[in-house]
């Protein structure tokens, strides 16, 4: 990518420096990275004795075989142990490790006593239905205690988990079940969305009928709605509360290999079929440990941590499950959707619990704009000291938006890059050390190598654009795909010698910050001008109409590629208001430069996002070159297609 254009492209100016209380008390200085920087595996290794190892390992990081690594291998432990037993040991026990809530207000607090002994019946309820170390084991939960509970009993027996998003199809779960193997399917009647019973089972019924789910035998299901008439196969249905509450609280759990499999999570990526990445154990669980330890700057004495990811995504696994419970924190853990059964809820349960660290998602955020910024504004949010987001770029109006409107213009964002396969987070501020850039990820966490490269793989100089790329191995890194190690090296390994490559494009700002620039299939080339969508959508939201942005190339006899924005306007706006398109075509070459001037903008509704709240720009692609729509079926509203699809003729 020589996009020498970029640098100039986006010049923001806002700098944010950490409150002077947060940096006095901050788990995490300065110091780390010089420490990190004179000795990285030193560094990792002392992480590592954030846990509770049964057999302490000597060696840190072999990566003779590489990019195929073993972190820690000669230790071994017992994850569920690190993030349940442990904490009761030292007396915790009465610590809140789950306040629930359910999306209709029912609610449960859960200790880590409880958490304990819950999890301990269900390792032996799994036992007890054939479960050995090393089976893979399906779960397809809604939001609710027994997806964690399931995911660490699993853990604790050694047999790595599956976890399919509830959200997904039957034909997914088939696919996903199949590749893995797996011997066993978690799952529920149902769970509550949009304030009413969503059934789940009838999915796994419907998968396994599919070819290669054949080694199936049991389907543990748990009673959430209670309101389906649920289909039962007798032999291999068993409902969890007959089978899990009359076992024992006891469960001695057994010390594992520090590459033992953890894990296995299927990334849905744009093109051919699902990836397995697989996690492992003890790199996995010293990574998440450390990185929610520093970026959040959690005290677990006193924080109320909240992740507002499904624990179907990388988000969930490592910051829901084992990242928080591994520090002894105390999280809510939320059933729902944002805006029901009011466009508050997300802000009532912020201040019901006191919650002080908050992490979410961009396009969670640009929804809440939207909604209005008299809504969280009617909420006691004060309890609120570090926010984080994940998942995407987030737009710098937006990232604006979450520290006024959400975090009383005081609190530190931490703009946290990572993706399924590097299992926890790379690059993001720490909140008591960086001055933040809205926008920015910025840097390499203490330990982590990234940089940006351009085509030939030379490191890019500050100001310039290219691809970004992690130089040395991490300790949560994926292992494989699972059954593919072939794959696993073309994919990650084969771009650039030696580098792992992430797919992100980013550019280096004059300080040597990194910025993401979203995925590389969707940098638009325009009249020989590399014109990131990321920046396109943020000056679009940067306009006071604008909620929401998409921003896609169209091919074009001219300039090779035509930049075509789709827009939710906010507020009062609409499609129909003199002059607003020209309005905010100029806009954007006012803040870009005339090449990034939109050729086309469209006000829509809705715009058309994956279930983890990924833009389908493929799909606007379709729409903006006249073609027939590609593959919807993982779109979270198909029909949103259909009326995107109805505005086009009155286009400009
Ligand atoms: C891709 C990974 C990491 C958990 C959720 C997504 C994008 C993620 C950021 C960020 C810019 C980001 C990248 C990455 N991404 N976080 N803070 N800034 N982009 O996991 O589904 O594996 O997606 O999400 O494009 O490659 P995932």
């Amino acid at each position: 990518m020589s996009n020498e254009s970029l640098a100039n492209l986006l010049k923001e100016e806002r700098r944010f420096a950490p409150p002077a209380d947060l940096a006095a008390n901050a788990n995490v200085t300065a110091a780390a990275y010089e420490q990190a920087a004179a000795d990285r595996l030193g560094f990792w290794a002392e992480q590592a004795e954030r846990l509770s190892w049964e057999t302490a390992p000597t060696q840190t990081l072999d990566w003779s075989n590489a990019p195929f690594a073993k972190w820690f291998a000669d230790g071994k432990l017992n994850v569920a142990y690190n993030c349940v037993d442990r904490h009761v040991e030292n007396g915790l026990g009465d610590r809140v490790a789950i306040h629930f809530e359910g999306e209709p207000g029912d609610t449960r607090a859960i200790t880590y006593a409880e958490l304990q002994r819950e999890v301990s019946k269900t390792a032996n309820a799994l036992t007890e239905l054939g479960v050995r170390s090393g089976d893979r084991v399906a779960v397809y939960m809604p939001m609710i205690p027994e997806a964690v509970i399931a995911m660490l009993a699993c853990a604790r027996l050694g047999a790595p988990h599956s976890v399919v998003f509830g959200g997904f199809s039957a034909d997914a779960l088939a696919t996903r079940i199949n590749d893995a193997d797996a011997r066993v399917v978690i799952t529920a009647d149902g769970g509550y969305r949009r304030g009413k019973p969503s059934a789940l089972k009838p999915a796994v019924d419907e998968a396994l009928t599919r070819p290669g789910t054949e080694n199936v035998r049991s389907v543990l299901v748990v009673r959430r709605t209670g309101q389906e008439d649920v289909a039962w196969h007798e032999g291999r249905d068993v409902w969890w509360h007959e089978i899990v509450e009359r076992q024992s609280d006891r469960h001695t759990p057994e010390a594992f290999e520090a590459e033992h499999p953890l894990f296995i999570l299927y990334t849905s990526g744009t093109t051919g079929k699902p990836k397995g990445i697989l996690h492992t154990t003890g790199g996995y669980l010293t990574q998440v440990s450390y990185t929610h330890h520093a970026v959040f700057d959690l005290k677990p004495e006193t924080d109320v941590f909240w992740c507002t990811a499904d624990v179907g995504w990388v988000t969930g696994h490592s910051y829901i499950t084992y990242g928080p419970l591994s520090n002894g924190a105390t999280q809510v853990l939320y059933e729902g959707t944002p805006d029901t059964p009011h466009q508050g809820r997300w802000w009532e349960i912020v201040q019901k619990y006191g919650v002080t660290i908050l992490y979410t998602a961009p396009t969670a955020i640009r929804a809440c704009m939207k909604w209005g910024d008299d809504i969280p504004a009617k909420f006691d949010l004060s309890s609120l000291r570090v926010l984080g987001s994940v998942g995407e770029p987030i737009n710098p109006e937006a990232w604006m938006w979450y520290r006024k409107h959400i975090g009383a213009d005081a609190t530190p964002i931490v703009d946290t890059w990572w993706q399924t396969e590097t299992g926890a987070m790379m690059l993001s501020p720490l909140p008591g050390v960086t001055a933040t850039k809205p926008g920015s990820a910025q840097v390499a966490l203490p330990g982590i190598a990234a940089t940006v490269v351009d085509d030939e793989a030379r490191e890019v100089p500050d100001g310039a654009g290219g691809y970004l790329v992690l130089t040395e191995p991490w300790p949560s890194m994926l292992r494989t795909i699972w059954g593919d190690d072939q794959r696993y090296l073309d994919t990650y390994w084969s771009r650039f010698e030696g580098k792992y490559f992430a797919g992100d494009g980013a550019k280096k700002d004059d300080d040597g910050d990194i910025w993401l620039l979203g995925r590389v299939d969707d940098v638009m080339l325009v009249s020989g001008h590399n014109i990131s969508t990321t920046e396109v959508e943020s000056a679009l939201v940067s306009h006071p109409k604008v909620a929401e942005a998409a921003v896609v190339g169209a091919a074009d006899p001219q300039t090779t590629q035509a930049i075509c924005a789709f827009v939710i306007l906010r507020g009062g706006a609409t499609a129909e208001d003199e002059g607003l398109v020209e309005e905010l075509r100029a806009h954007v070459a006012q803040q870009l430069g005339p090449i990034a001037k939109p050729r086309r903008i469209l006000p829509v509704a809705e715009l058309p996002k994956t279930r983890s709240g990924k833009i389908m720009r493929r799909l606007l692609r379709d729409v903006a070159e006249n073609r027939d729509l590609g593959d919807v079926t993982t779109l979270t509203d198909s029909s949103v297609m259909d009326l995107i699809q109805a505005k086009l003729p009155s286009a400009p």
